[in-house]
């Protein structure tokens, strides 16, 4: 193991080298500038989607396991912001000097609280800042580009160009719409913002359903290039997919009320049969043609009902 000193020393060096810059510094974005993004990509261990957007803001996905919360102690960042509904890892954080502030929001858009939010802790707490969700690329880019627009006058153009870069996918029109439209926030009205800002934050029960369900769903999907065949971890596979036919049907529980409470909970019970399904064909002896049908099905469910009742844009 390096001393910590020389490991900062060397993971600084691998972000210049990445990079490929030279000035390290980034002009800030005037109000006249046109639409091409100021955002520069980096390769880091334990992150995946990392770009400098200047101005002290990085964004990117969940720092992954120690390697990725080093790889952010020697970028120097100080405040870590989620907008992921995963409870963030404090102890990890904590560990490499870092403090969470966490500001969870959904594929309909980043909404006001939030944008106030995670405005005032960049104005007042120490920066450089770490904006992520799950992979860095659609909740994260959206809600560092609104910071962008409400404190470093990035123009709406720089907005959807910093978007199109992140990949932030177009089908999610809430986001796109609040990353361009969030209006510049001065001063003294941060001083005003008098919201609190939570290392962590409780979510609706149906998020955290979510994320256990995202949680089992990439392992499965880790497991399907080599499991789905008849091969010995088939029945590793299998079990994801009783856990995770397990936790549709928990979610599927969950109250929720009105029409769009019981076309949620009966496409809920649905994916959780399609993950039965799977569970059982993994199980025993199958032909994997028929395995990678249901494991599409199954793929085809979690983007059927998103579509339905998480994604479409919120009114504003
Ligand atoms: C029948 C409906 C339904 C199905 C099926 C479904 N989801 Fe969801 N999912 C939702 C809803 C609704 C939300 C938004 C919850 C909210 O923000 O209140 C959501 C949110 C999420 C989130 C965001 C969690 C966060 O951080 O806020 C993830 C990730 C997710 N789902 C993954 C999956 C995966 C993977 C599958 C399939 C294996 C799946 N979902 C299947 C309805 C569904």
């Amino acid at each position: 193991m390096l001393p910590r000193r020389l490991r900062r020393l060397v993971l600084a060096g691998l972000i210049l080298a990445f990079a490929g810059r030279s000035d390290g510094v980034l002009e800030p974005a005037g109000p006249g500038s046109t639409g091409t993004s100021p955002a520069q990509r980096l390769e880091l261990p334990g992150l995946e989607n990392v770009h400098d957007l200047g101005h002290g803001l990085f964004c990117g996905g969940e720092p992954r396991g120690d390697a990725g919360f080093a790889a952010l102690e020697a970028m120097g960042v100080r405040t870590l912001l989620s907008v992921d509904g995963m409870a963030p890892d404090l102890g990890r954080a904590r560990v490499h000097g870092m403090r969470y502030v966490h500001v969870p929001i959904g594929y309909d858009g980043v909404g006001t609280n939030a944008l106030r939010r995670l405005a005032k802790a960049v104005s007042t707490l120490p920066g450089p800042f770490y904006i992520h969700c799950h992979h860095g690329r659609h909740r994260g880019p959206a809600a560092a580009a609104a910071v962008a627009r409400a404190l470093h006058r990035w123009t709406a153009p720089q907005a959807s160009a910093w978007l199109l870069l992140a990949g932030t996918d177009p089908r999610y029109a809430g986001l796109h719409r609040d990353a361009t439209n969030a209006p510049p926030i001065p001063p003294d009205e941060i001083a005003r913002i008098a919201d609190p800002l939570p290392e962590r934050t409780p979510v609706e029960p149906l998020v955290r359903a979510m994320v256990a369900v995202d949680h089992e769903f990439e392992a499965l999907r880790r497991q399907r290039g080599n499991a789905f065949g008849p091969s010995s971890g088939a029945a590793a596979a299998s079990a994801m997919a009783t856990r995770l036919s397990e936790l549709f049907r928990e979610a599927a529980r969950l109250d929720g009320s009105g029409p769009a409470g019981a076309e949620l909970r009966h496409g809920l019970t649905e994916a959780a049969e399609e993950a039965s399904r799977l569970a059982a064909q993994l199980g025993a002896a199958h032909d994997p043609s028929d395995t990678e049908k249901t494991f599409k099905k199954l793929t085809e469910s979690c983007v059927r009902c998103h579509r339905s009742h998480r994604d479409p844009p919120a009114t504003p």
